[in-house]
């Protein structure tokens, strides 16, 4: 039999106090807004914290990161706080139109017979959404025998997150959005792993990954991008940082070339010298 009202106990609570230094952290290290009300979320994803570092409670974490953390600890602290949902063709309106629309304009436009495309993941997570796009343009070039040549920047936050982009390694579960076709010309089967899949070499060598504050514009790449994807990030962000955050990208954006944000991520073109294609894509115009 389970003691279930002793295990409720067993769990440490996290207070006001606490929820506010965590906040603090979370925003200085990495623009992410913690409200007060989030208490269940940071004792859910920091409880794994007090068990690696043998402290009694949150209080004692808190106090913790505030004066004897090591750096590891910090980046551990963000680790746990960040969230890198993603997928294959995720939102693949995006990814349709980009196909359509977006790469043969940019072609017509100039940009891709000066020089390959730079397409840009912001917030890459462990790469699903780069080379989705990456395997967009390929597969468009092939197709039509186009002059469409790119490469691939993925960012991220996350050190961990980007070692798994750049080894470009997943699951059977993981790339159910990947068409058949493309899953022949992109994915590499494992020999003794019938579940993992790897991207093709060629894919993998267009491509740089860099850790990478988007608030800390010393960070960010050298780069001009024709298109740069900050999907499913700024929903982390306050007013003023995501603001920030949005200069900051739009800023490593060629004139003509396009913003994708996430579909639940809205914003006010003309703030930004941009003008709206359609829900979530944006071309900058200034
Ligand atoms: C939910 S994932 C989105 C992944 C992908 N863009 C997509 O839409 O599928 C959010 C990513 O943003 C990253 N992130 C959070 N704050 C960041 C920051 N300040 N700078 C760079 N990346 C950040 C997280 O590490 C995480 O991998």
């Amino acid at each position: 039999m389970i003691p279930q009202h002793s295990e409720t106990r067993s769990v440490p609570r996290i207070g006001p106090r606490e929820v506010a230094i965590f906040a603090r952290l979370a925003q200085s290290a990495g623009g992410l807004f913690i409200s007060d009300q989030k208490s269940d979320f940071l004792v859910a994803r920091l409880g794994a914290q007090l068990i690696r570092l043998g402290l009694p409670d949150f209080a004692a974490y808190a106090s913790y990161l505030e004066t004897r953390a090591t750096e590891a600890d910090r980046t551990q602290f963000i680790e746990a706080l960040t969230t890198h949902t993603t997928s294959f063709f995720r939102e693949n309106l995006q990814y349709d139109w980009l196909r359509e629309t977006g790469f043969p304009d940019l072609l017509t436009t100039g940009a891709g017979f000066r020089r390959d495309l730079v397409i840009w993941s912001a917030a890459s997570s462990s790469g699903q959404e780069l080379y989705s796009a990456l395997m967009t343009a390929c597969s468009l070039r092939e197709a039509q025998d186009t002059d469409l040549r790119c490469r691939g920047f993925g960012t991220d936050l996350s050190k961990a997150i980007l070692r798994r982009a750049e080894s470009g390694v997943y699951a059977r579960d993981e790339i159910g959005g990947i068409s058949d076709g493309m899953r022949r010309r992109f994915l590499l089967s494992s020999v003794d792993d019938t579940n993992r899949f790897r991207i093709a070499a060629d894919l993998r060598q267009r491509v740089r990954w860099q850790q990478t504050n988007l608030t800390d514009a010393a960070s960010l790449p050298r780069i001009t991008a024709d298109v740069a994807m900050l999907r499913n990030v700024l929903i982390y962000f306050d007013a003023a940082t995501r603001d920030m955050v949005l200069q900051n990208v739009i800023r490593r954006i060629a004139r003509g070339g396009y913003l994708l944000t996430g579909h639940s991520e809205t914003l006010t073109p003309q703030a930004y010298g941009l003008r709206s294609i359609r829900p979530s894509i944006y071309q900058k115009v200034e």
